[in-house]
């Protein structure tokens, strides 16, 4: 088998993550599945006695749900048996399977004026003891799962029916008065600011006499300053139920008050017995419900209450009515499951078809990098420094891959690992631990150094962000083994032995030029996955008071190039290595990686940038192969928040990517396209680094000199380089020798 063969299979399975949706089939794919590739949340209420009992009913909700919410399990009358005692065996049970299976969990709830114990409604309490059995209730049980629970329904059904008032004859209301809503939000956002704080009530999704009473009362508590996140729209339902565009105007004006909405109890009741005909006038009403969900920004999960007929709360509340859920009494789906799967999967294609069609394309017109934001030309090459690039560099920070922090100064570096003789005595090979904080237990990278021998001068390296783990570059078992996570339960791991070597980096090709080798796995940097930046270095640098990502603050390939930064941090101080002559390389996502780094950190001599595709090196405006939209859906976590925006309207993107490699000028930069990589658009690619050619030339560096896309394999090599290669999404063998050869080129290693 060729090399360049091995290379090629070694990153299959990226590529197969990286297909559109209809490429990847997606027949027997659980709900949550596509739910996550949409950052959307889909789930069921658990009833404790199957999920203790039953495998086949804790293995349903693992596989097909990301969010659950306990149906009594979190009420007073089971967390609390009496004054002094808390129950949280259930509870326990139910944040630990959470946590185990990657889900979200809802609090449900706090305030009710049902199912509360007797203790507390007959212990003949006054205001103040109330008042504070409650602030203990909810310090005590909320901050025991401060950070675990997304969501908390802190109030639930306290407006009254038929005045759209405060139910006065509750319990709460009794005892504190109107008070005890603004104690509990205040309570409960003091035991935890990161959660979600929600007021939860039935009738409540339309426009009438409740639905205006509950607006009201958000409204107010919003005015007031009172910690308040979203409304919960509880949905039971009786089938012929349809969404209406009154949902839709009870929704906007919720968000226009900053509240978010969650369907989180829905269930559609049939008048039984059941038929066929029955079953598909309730699957259209969970298709209504999740189709809004989805096209309402500001929805942000769905809820069932149950999710088997087996276990549900109808048939003892409503005589006559049942199987309102998803699955039978069997656990088999229903049509319902079916309609559900439908909108979650198909919803995503028909927002985002790929378009391969060059006809198809369409006219789009570029930013101009040369054009300062106030309309005056750039003119000279001081223009650019110091007035153009810092507008463009602006740009993408606040748009497109978020604001990184500034490193702290005092960050420390083990080398834990001194070969002087390996590689049959051509190298030397160094492993670096590299902290990414001044905590010596925060978040960490392995840096892996092969050294050419012999040499008597600082020498150039390449250093390369890797996939899987610093010992796949070679079968070398002195390589430390990366941690890296479980892609499907999102778990850490020690790589496997047998992943040793499976890259096959040109180790000895690289060296024999006169280079070094490095390379970090990115994994170390920051977890692959939606919601993996809690296990990186965002949330140690965040600012005081700040518990989640801001619009603009950055995003995974922000924090992927952190880690570069870091790496060259400690390049500088090792004498080995010339730190001035450092070219980062980078494939697909990380190819996106090492475009941003090097755009953002001008100490980096050359960039290396493979099949990087949309969100790297790929024109944004011409719509071929991988979208905005597709990013969005599927990894909106690798950018900042706010390039979800331009998912639709990648025109009104005020920069575009040939201002991308525009920031790297005058220094060298390789793109690199696949033959068969449409999904990466190789021509976008090559249209791109054209585009850059005037900032270039400004510079007085080379542009590509054409604007005619080479032919296969035949590269152009100027200041910007490119070319396509025979093959897909890969590194191939000839993209190294390239590489080697613009290296050569710019970085003088002889
Ligand atoms: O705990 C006792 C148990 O000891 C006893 O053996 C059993 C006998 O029936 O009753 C058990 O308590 C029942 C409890 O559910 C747990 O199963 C109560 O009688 C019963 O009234 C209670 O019903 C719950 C109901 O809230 C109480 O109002 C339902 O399961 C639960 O689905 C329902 O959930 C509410 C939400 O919290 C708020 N929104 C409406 C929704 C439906 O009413």
């Amino acid at each position: 088998m060729s090399n360049c063969r091995r290379l090629v299979i070694s990153f299959l399975p990226l590529f197969v993550a990286l297909l559109p949706c209809g490429m990847s089939g997606t027949q027997n794919q659980p709900l949550r599945a596509s739910a996550e590739q949409r950052g959307f949340f889909i789930g069921a209420a658990v009833a404790v006695s199957p999920f203790r009992n039953e495998p086949i009913y804790r293995e349903t909700l693992g596989r097909e749900f990301n969010i659950i919410v306990a149906e009594n399990a979190f009420k007073w009358d089971s967390v609390r048996p009496s004054r002094t005692t808390f129950n949280f065996r259930d509870t326990d049970a139910l944040v630990d399977f959470a946590q185990a299976s990657n889900m979200k969990i809802r609090g449900h709830t706090l305030v009710w004026h049902n199912q509360i114990p007797g203790w507390l409604t007959n212990g003949n309490f006054s205001r103040d003891e109330v008042i504070a059995i409650l602030r203990e209730h909810i310090l005590t049980f909320v901050g025991r799962y401060k950070g675990r629970v997304w969501a908390w329904d802190v109030v639930n059904e306290a407006v009254d029916d038929s005045t759209g008032g405060l139910r006065t004859g509750s319990f709460w209301y009794q005892k504190i008065g109107p008070d005890y809503l603004r104690l509990a939000f205040e309570f409960a956002r003091e035991a935890d600011p990161g959660a979600k704080l929600y007021y939860n009530d039935y009738s409540s999704e339309g426009l009438n006499t409740k639905s205006n009473g509950v607006f009201n009362l958000v409204s107010s508590l919003k005015s007031q300053g009172i910690p308040i996140d979203g409304v919960g729209w509880q949905m039971h339902q009786v089938n012929g139920f349809r969404m209406q565009p009154a949902n839709r105007t009870n929704a906007k004006r919720l968000a226009e008050l900053g509240l978010e909405i969650s369907i989180t109890e829905m269930d559609v009741r049939i008048n039984l017995p059941t038929t066929p005909e029955k079953l598909a006038e309730q699957a259209q009403a969970y298709r209504d419900a999740i189709n809004f969900c989805l096209t309402e920004p500001n929805c942000k999960a769905l809820l069932m209450w149950g999710f088997t007929d087996k276990y549900s709360w109808i048939p003892a509340f409503f005589s006559g009515f049942g199987d309102a859920l998803i699955y039978d009494m069997s656990y088999q789906p229903k049509p319902a499951y079916f309609a559900l799967k439908e909108v979650l999967e198909q919803g995503r294609q028909q927002r985002s078809p790929a378009n391969y069609d060059e006809s198809k394309v369409g006219a789009y017109t570029l930013p101009d990098p040369l054009i300062l934001n106030d309309g005056k030309p750039v003119r000279t090459a001081t223009d650019w420094t110091k007035r153009r690039r810092p507008e463009i560099l602006e740009l993408f920070e606040a748009k497109v891959y978020g604001r990184s922090p500034q490193p702290p100064k005092d960050i420390s570096y083990e080398v834990f690992d001194l070969d002087e003789h390996v590689l049959d005595g051509k190298a030397i090979r160094k492993q670096v631990t590299i902290h990414l904080s001044p905590k010596k237990d925060g978040p960490k990278e392995d840096l892996l150094m092969y050294l050419p021998t012999g040499s008597r001068k600082p020498v150039p390296m390449i250093l390369s962000l890797n996939f899987s783990g610093n010992q796949a570059a070679t079968a070398d078992p002195r390589i430390k083994l990366a941690t890296v996570w479980n892609p499907r339960t999102h778990e850490k791991q020690q790589a496997s032995e047998q992943s040793r070597g499976r890259a096959q980096d040109p180790i000895e090709k690289i060296l024999a030029r006169g280079y070094a080798f490095g390379t970090i796995c990115y994994q170390d940097i920051e977890p692959d996955f939606k919601g993996g930046y809690v296990h990186g270095i965002r949330p140690p640098l965040f600012k005081p008071g700040q518990t989640e990502p801001a619009p603009d603050d950055w995003g995974a390939i922000g924090v992927w190039s952190y880690g570069l930064g870091r790496a060259l941090d400690y390049l500088e101080k090792d004498k080995d290595i010339d730190s001035k002559r450092v070219a980062i390389m980078g494939h697909s996502r990380l190819g996106k990686t090492v475009l941003w780094a090097g755009a953002m950190d001008r100490r980096f001599a050359m960039v290396l940038s493979s099949c990087s595709g949309e969100g790297g090196a790929s024109l944004a405006r011409r719509n071929y192969g991988e979208t905005i939209r597709n990013l969005a859906d599927a990894f909106p976590y690798w950018f900042c928040a706010n390039f979800a925006k331009y998912a639709d309207h990648a025109d009104q993107l005020p920069v575009d990517m040939h201002e991308l490699i525009a920031l790297i000028a005058p220094r060298p930069v390789y793109v690199t396209g696949g033959e068969t990589d449409r999904w990466a658009d190789p021509k976008g690619e090559f249209l791109a680094c054209v585009a850059a050619g005037p900032v270039y030339r400004l510079l007085g560096a080379q542009d590509l000199g054409t604007d005619q896309m080479p032919a296969l394999d035949q590269p152009i090599m100027q200041t910007i380089a490119y070319h396509i290669h025979t093959g897909g999404h890969a590194v191939t063998a000839f993209d190294w020798d390239q590489f080697l050869t613009f290296a050569d080129k710019h970085l003088r290693a002889h």
